[in-house]
């Protein structure tokens, strides 16, 4: 895959950062989430690929926009071919909240390469390169706490466990508890939380739980580029979910994935900051009708991490990025 492509795609989600940043706080996951897709949408156009969505928003007729099977990019002359795996937002509640961790993300593979998971549940293990092939989904997660510990060279007590905040984990967590080992319990934004174990600074040492299929296959792309380590399982609600995971082509729908059955071959991986988070700093606003944004972008192919912190001019930035200039709110401080 072109690598001069990640900075069209670092383009691509700082478009729908800034834009669905003008929301955060105010109580609106859904126009909050809309920001998103129709800026992410408008800066696809922009660029020339021949994508395709195969981890979007949900099916056509749930999604008006950036839906599984929508083509995406210009499709000029020589447009390689891939296939996206995205969130416009990930963690609507967090950005309709002003909470920590909302992020704007994509995923690129060639075609073909990432696990066309339905939009269902999907049961969790994420750590960093330390801990990385030495982890597994069937063991207890009192072993691979402990595992985790001796990885790291840690106690159990001073490793932190992140857990989504949903009853459904009341065992899990209690059984986390009973170990010794600290949990940070999140409410939303699985993904952030589950490459967080790549850097020790997160605090955040091990992803456990249930959260969306369609964020593992982005966290499992997300840690394929960093070394770090994932497994899932999809986790069905009923009969017709399962079904239409075999017609998506899983012959065994409950089958253990490895990190590379979700995020096959060379990967890259994208996302920019909504709000303060363990991943990225959220958008800012500066003084003059400027704001940062923070964006980390990564291949797979060469491991390269690269960290990019830009300055968008409201005044001169064209509109195709999906922003507009609200002036009024342009006071500086964090948005
Ligand atoms: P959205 O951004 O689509 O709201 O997803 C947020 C999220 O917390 C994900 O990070 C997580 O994987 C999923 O929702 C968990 O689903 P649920 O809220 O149904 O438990």
């Amino acid at each position: 895959m072109d690598r001069n492509l990640a900075l069209e795609f670092v383009r691509i989600t700082e478009a729908a950062a800034l834009a669905s940043a003008q929301f955060m706080g105010r109580g609106n996951e859904k126009d909050a989430d809309q920001a998103a897709v129709d800026a992410m949408r408008r800066a696809f156009d922009s660029v020339n690929i021949d994508g395709t969505v195969v981890i979007g928003e949900g099916e056509r007729d749930e999604a008006p926009m950036l839906f599984i099977g929508e083509k995406v990019g210009r499709n000029g002359a020589e447009a390689p071919e891939i296939d996206i795996a995205l969130d416009p937002l990930e963690g609507t509640t967090i950005c309709a909240k002003g909470g920590v961790g909302a992020i704007s993300v994509i995923a690129v593979a060639e075609r073909g390469h990432f696990l066309h998971a339905p939009d269902t549940y999907m049961d969790k293990i994420a750590c960093g390169p330390r801990a990385a092939g030495k982890i597994d989904l069937d063991f207890t997660p009192e072993e691979n706490i402990k595992i985790v510990a001796m990885a790291l060279n840690k106690s159990v007590e001073n490793l932190t466990v992140s857990i989504l905040d949903r009853p459904r984990h009341e065992e899990l967590i209690t059984r986390v508890r009973k170990m010794g080992a600290r949990i940070r319990l999140i409410g939303d934004g699985d993904v952030s939380a589950g490459i967080a174990p790549c850097w020790e600074e997160s605090g955040i040492d091990l992803l456990l739980g249930i959260g969306g299929a369609p964020e593992g296959v982005i966290t499992a792309a997300a840690l394929k580029c960093l070394g770090g380590d994932f497994q899932g399982r999809l986790k069905f609600r009923n009969e017709q979910e399962k079904s239409r995971a075999k017609q998506m082509g899983l012959k065994n729908p409950e089958q253990k994935l490895l990190r590379d059955d979700l995020a096959k071959g060379s990967v890259m991986f994208c996302a920019t900051g909504v709000t303060d988070g363990p991943l990225l700093e959220g958008v800012r606003t500066l003084p003059g009708h400027r704001t940062q944004t923070h964006s980390i972008v990564m291949r797979s192919a060469s491991g390269t991490v690269r960290r990019i912190e830009a300055e968008h001019n409201f005044v001169t930035k064209p509109d195709h990025l999906g922003t507009s200039v609200n002036t009024s709110r342009s006071t500086g401080g964090r948005v």
